[in-house]
């Protein structure tokens, strides 16, 4: 992507000149998780199509759309569909929306994905916060020039996953009787799933559970200085755990169980 700053003064334009102003807080939506977005009020949606510099990777999702409205008294800013580094081979393009909610002025993103379960203790079905994350896609979407506006070029990373908002996340969402894991996060590049040695190396290494996004989102909104809150669900147990093969279908089929409990944490994490 050439003059990075270039394109991101273009895109964020283009959104305040749509209405898009304040956004207090932004929200990555992942596979099958897509219909939170119906939940903001007085929504402006605008599709990726239509905003520049959106157009050059393929998303996931039948929404593939950017929604701006208020939820719970907050001006909240909706990505729904994400670009996969699998598919658009781009960190920059990968990255693109992050930095573009940044740029827009977002103080908490909250990441949301559809994750393998790695740990044996957690089960399939069940939402799990990230407390942290390993990076095996080779790649860093703060790779090239940095943009001091929005952060140091080493950017400290101890602290990406803010620990208070977690337990404040986990017991509050207790009270609702909603149980929610906590673990390690593990970004392979994908499209394939992994291998049954892989996931066996992912836990080996400290991995909960392994997806293919979330990552380069974080590191962005890091360096930013933004709260971060991670959101996985569980779809499936990782390759090899049990002696079945995964396909993608399952992964959605899978996420239809729990949009009830997904929405009420993503609406928790929005208040705390
Ligand atoms: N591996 C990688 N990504 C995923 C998986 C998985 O098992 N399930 C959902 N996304």
């Amino acid at each position: 992507m050439n003059d990075l700053r270039e394109k991101l003064r273009e895109t964020t334009d283009f959104l305040r000149s749509r209405g898009v102003t304040e956004p207090e807080v932004g929200i990555v939506l992942g596979t099958g998780l897509n219909d939170y977005v119906d939940r903001l009020e007085d929504a402006i949606c605008i599709p990726y199509n239509e905003i520049p510099n959106f157009t050059s990777g393929k998303v996931d999702s039948h929404r593939g759309l950017l929604a701006y409205g208020t939820h719970q008294g907050k001006k909240i800013i909706v990505m729904a569909g994400r670009y996969h580094y699998y598919e658009c081979r781009d960190m920059d393009v990968t990255a693109f929306p992050a930095r573009v909610m940044v740029a827009l002025g977002i103080r908490r993103l909250i990441i949301t994905n559809a994750a393998g379960c790695v740990n044996r203790g957690f089960r399939a079905g069940q939402l799990m916060l990230i407390s942290d994350h390993i990076n095996l896609s080779g790649k860093n979407p703060l790779m090239g020039p940095n943009l001091d506006e929005f952060g140091p070029r080493f950017p400290d990373m101890t602290y990406t996953y803010d620990a208070n908002l977690r337990d404040e996340l986990r017991s509050r969402a207790a009270v609702e009787g909603i149980d929610l894991a906590e673990g390690v996060y593990c970004m392979f590049t994908g499209p394939s799933f992994e291998t049954p040695a892989e996931i066996r190396m992912a836990r080996t290494i400290g991995a909960d559970a392994v997806g293919m996004s979330s990552v380069p989102e974080a590191i962005i909104a890091n360096q930013a200085g933004c709260e971060i809150i991670g959101i996985s669900f569980l779809s499936n147990m990782a390759a090899g755990v049990l002696d079945k093969p995964l396909t993608g279908e399952e992964v959605t089929e899978a996420s239809k169980l729990i949009q009830n409990d997904f929405a009420r944490v993503v609406d928790l994490a929005i208040q705390i």
